[in-house]
């Protein structure tokens, strides 16, 4: 069985926690998409881990992660998050690196931000980890693979050859590239660091997937991160989306069984970009505040807003979804009536789904519906029936809207504050 676990909004709902929760049965968990932009925090043991480029499933021993071939890698980050993770946990799972995949250098971090400066008032926001850049030099076919990266003489003249390109382009901002000698002599080092783990990734993922091994695809980001399917140009350079499983790790689409959709309980976005729900206001204050919502990969605080239905209509539809994954449930406690937009309205008329381009998401009007809110802790409830029946009518409302039944619900950070409605579309 292969299942894919989506971002069904716009990134951090959660997908770490979960895909930790269900990758105790998993012999393979895949990380598809994205690089270290993502920041999936678990919560296990009594410790909490950030993982950036390492699968979530890494913290199972019998598990084995693979970064597939649609990740960009930054070395610099892998061999510290590699290091961090150990010295919280020394027995991990397998680590398996795609030689396909492509690796992340200073100069693709030094173009980000100067992209970004360039852009003025229409900055995207990036994590600046040089992850657009990084893309953009895979599509223009001049980007360094892992396979290329751990071989000491391929590096260095595809190194050289690729510095000596940038010259022009970094002359167009008035600056330099990085020098050879300095790059050269620093990634060695983490190549050094890196090469036990590069290996036929697609070779064991198809061999595993035919043997009919459980295998879980990690997404990163959200849907409306995807680069065709998202808020362009306030997007990510990837694919998070169900189908960039496919894309990224040499798996085709009859062969995954489920997906999963995780979403909070109401929305989030970091970064610029159309938020048709956002709460400028004390409410949407209060949510950062209960809910603690700052960026795990760069600290920024997290825009926030009710949630959206009509955006996950869109995205249960792009991704395929089998199930829903609520998150968060526990933060929306206290805060009174609840809205959920359920359609859009754009120019006084009534949208059949969702615009796909920026200038129109911005200038949607949601049309919402109010239900009633729930008060108390509820990070001790360990079945639906734990939970107050507004909660409950909250997750009926939201399976009915999107039209996809309620997989699993959390109720908090930890392993055990999650409730498990579905287990049959967890792992058929
Ligand atoms: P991801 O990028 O989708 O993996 O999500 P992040 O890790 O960036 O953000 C999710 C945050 O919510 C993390 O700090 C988690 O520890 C935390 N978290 C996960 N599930 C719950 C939940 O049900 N309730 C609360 N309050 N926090 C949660
Ligand atoms: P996880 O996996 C939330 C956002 C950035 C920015 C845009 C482009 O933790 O859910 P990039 O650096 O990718 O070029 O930035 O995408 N972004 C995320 N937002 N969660 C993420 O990952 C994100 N990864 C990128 O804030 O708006
Ligand atoms: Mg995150």
């Amino acid at each position: 069985m292969t299942q894919v676990i989506v971002g069904a909004q716009w990134g951090d709902e959660a997908k770490g926690k979960i895909v930790d929760f269900v990758s105790d049965r998993a012999e393979f968990v895949v990380r598809y998409s994205g690089g270290n932009n993502a920041g999936h925090t678990v919560v296990a043991n009594g410790k909490e881990f950030k993982f950036h480029l390492l699968p979530a499933g890494v913290l199972h021993p019998g598990t084995t992660s693979i970064l597939a071939a649609g990740m960009v890698v930054c070395p610099r980050s892998l061999v510290r998050e590699l290091d961090e993770t150990r010295a919280k946990q020394p027995e991990l799972g397998k680590v398996v690196i795609s030689r396909a995949a492509h690796v992340v250098l200073p100069y693709h971090m030094s173009l980000d931000a100067l992209e970004e400066d360039a852009r003025g008032k229409d900055k995207i926001g990036t994590t600046s980890r040089g992850i657009g850049p990084a893309y953009t030099d895979k599509v223009q076919r001049s980007g360094i693979r892992m396979a290329e990266f751990v071989d000491e003489g391929l590096f260095r003249a595809r190194l050289q050859a690729v510095l000596d390109a940038k010259e022009r382009l970094f002359s167009l901002f008035g600056q330099t590239p990085p020098k050879f000698d300095d790059v050269f002599d620093e990634y060695r080092g983490y190549a050094d660091q890196i090469r036990p783990y590069v290996g036929d990734a697609e070779q064991k993922l198809q061999d595993a997937v035919a043997a009919g091994k459980r295998v879980l695809m990690e997404g990163a980001q959200g849907t409306f991160l995807d680069l065709d399917l998202g808020t362009y140009p306030f997007v990510t350079s990837s694919h998070p989306v169900a189908g960039g499983a496919c894309i990224g790790t040499g798996i085709g689409p009859r062969d995954i069984q489920g997906v999963l959709g995780v979403c909070k309980a109401y929305s989030t976005r970091v970064g610029t970009g159309p938020f048709p729900t956002e709460l400028l206001d004390d409410t949407g204050e209060q949510i950062r505040q209960q809910g603690n919502e700052f960026g795990t990969t760069t600290g920024r605080p997290r825009r926030c807003g009710w949630l959206d239905v009509a955006a996950l209509r869109f995205s249960a539809r792009a991704n395929s979804f089998s199930g829903l994954v609520i998150t968060r449930l526990d933060v929306l406690s206290g805060l009174g009536a609840l809205q959920v937009a359920t359609r859009y309205r754009l120019d006084g008329k009534e949208l059949a789904g969702v615009p796909m381009c920026s200038h129109e998401w911005g200038r949607v009007e949601p049309v919402y519906e109010t239900l009633v809110g729930w008060e108390g802790e509820m990070g001790a409830a360990r079945a639906l029936s734990d939970l107050p029946r507004e909660t409950q009518d909250y997750v009926r409302f939201i399976e009915e809207a999107v039209g996809v039944p309620a997989a699993i619900l959390s109720i908090g950070p930890g392993r055990e504050q999650t409730i498990v409605l579905r287990p049959d579309l967890v792992w058929g």
